[in-house]
């Protein structure tokens, strides 16, 4: 991390303790050792401490649900207790600008312009968003990734059964080994009628990345609207969503962002904004679409929302910068490296691509349909890694955890052998 951006992240702290002092200095407190240049096991053991799981119980699943670290945890209890102590409109006012700060820090953190973030509830909302709020017409074709979540893919078939437009799903190469066998398949499928590219950013079954910015420059020669699901990747990947070249973008703070529950994120890019409808009309959407009265804030009018949520956001953007978005990013693809290439030394068969550029955090190894969840089960009861069954054995490595507890989930998968490899 520069100095400049500790200085940065600083001076926004001090904005937010100003706003209120709960929950906001402690982050403060830690920012020289988050900020520390080391990048040794000691430095990572004490960003692990910053996360209140047990070692009997370590979490490996990001692409579900993340633990938030004790900051955001704190802020959001401190902030809903300060409104329960005092819930009037004189007391809540400040949470506007705590809002408009939490929007700023994710704009911030994607290269983007407030005006073209929404906080939303979550990646399904986002998706769904798009989904019934792009202008389509009988007739028109959107083009799926068929490892799109249903967020993402039966939804558009639930419009195209309602609106007679079509849907058109890819299928891409179970093992590529370059990212031009990704983009082929696109190529070929897209027709004069298409008028969506609807893809993920990192499968949550899979563990595939999909090279967005060259699909995204592939379908914007034709004006076609390209939506990315980012659950995957957003508090994963150092992201520029400008560089990213997409129309639109959904993901969760739940999820790799550690953030709190139930707080979404929906860009969309600003010459996008006023063609694509809300789904819900609260006071706040702004009758008036046009372009840019209040920017993507239309799609985030739900009636009353949970406040001290939406004003900790900016303290997880904060806790990302101090340890470093580059620095996340790096650690998630050692960790993940390291998984993957200690399963494959024990001749275990990836679903995931190893290779960096053709996936991200998201780790998948093969094991019997019908083991699957005992395989699951059992490293989560006897070794207490909280992996997933989704795709085959999913375990999906974070900030939080360490290389023991990567050494640990090999040598537990190691001793369930018989298990996992059929004869
Ligand atoms: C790629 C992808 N999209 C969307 C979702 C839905 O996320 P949420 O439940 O936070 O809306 C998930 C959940 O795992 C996912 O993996």
């Amino acid at each position: 991390m520069t100095d400049l951006s500790r200085r940065s992240a600083l001076r926004r702290l001090a904005q937010g303790t100003a706003l209120l002092s709960a929950g906001l200095p402690s982050l403060a407190a830690l920012s020289s050792r988050l900020g520390a240049a080391s990048n040794d096991d000691a430095y990572w053991e004490m960003v692990r401490r910053q996360f209140p799981f047990r070692e009997a119980r370590v979490p490996m699943n990001a692409a579900n649900l993340c633990p938030a670290p004790r900051v955001v945890a704190e802020a959001v209890v401190e902030l809903t207790q300060d409104i329960d102590v005092d819930c009037s409109f004189n007391n809540r006012r400040k949470f506007k600008t705590m809002l408009e700060l939490s929007r700023k820090q994710v704009a911030d953190q994607l290269g983007v312009d407030s005006d073209e973030v929404a906080l939303v509830r979550n990646t399904s909302e986002a998706n769904n968003i798009i989904n019934n709020g792009l202008p389509l017409k009988a007739g028109d074709e959107v083009l799926l990734w068929d490892q799109n979540h249903p967020t993402n893919n039966v939804a558009w078939q639930v419009r195209a059964a309602r609106f007679h437009s079509s849907v058109k799903r890819v299928e891409t190469p179970s093992e590529p080994t370059r990212i031009d066998q990704l983009i082929a398949p696109f190529e070929q499928a897209l027709g004069a009628r298409t008028k969506v590219l609807a893809l993920t950013h990192v499968s949550n079954v899979s563990g595939m990345r999909l090279p967005i910015r060259e699909l995204c420059e592939l379908a914007q020669r034709r004006n076609i609207h390209v939506h990315v699901d980012g659950a995957q990747t957003w508090g994963a990947f150092n992201l520029n969503l400008r560089e990213l070249r997409c129309d639109s973008f959904a993901a969760s703070s739940h999820k790799w962002f550690c953030g709190p529950k139930e707080v979404g994120l929906l860009y969309v890019k600003r010459d996008r904004i006023a063609e694509i409808w809300p789904s819900l009309v609260s006071p706040g959407w702004g009758s008036d679409v046009g372009p840019d009265v209040k920017g993507a804030r239309k799609f985030e009018s739900f009636g009353q929302r949970d406040d001290a949520r939406l004003a900790a956001i900016a303290t997880t953007v904060d806790f990302h910068r101090l340890v470093g978005f580059d620095r996340v990013e790096a650690r998630i693809v050692e960790l993940a490296g390291a998984l993957k290439a200690g399963l494959k030394a024990e001749g275990f068969r990836l679903i995931t691509p190893e290779d960096p550029k053709l996936s991200g955090g998201v780790c998948i190894m093969r094991v019997p349909s019908r083991k699957g969840q005992e395989v699951f089960n059992q490293l989560y009861t006897r070794y207490g890694i909280a992996g997933a069954a989704t795709g085959g054995l999913r375990l999906c490595p974070h900030i939080y955890n360490t290389m023991a507890h990567i050494d640990r989930a090999i040598a537990a998968v190691r001793e369930m052998r018989s298990m996992i490899v059929e004869v």
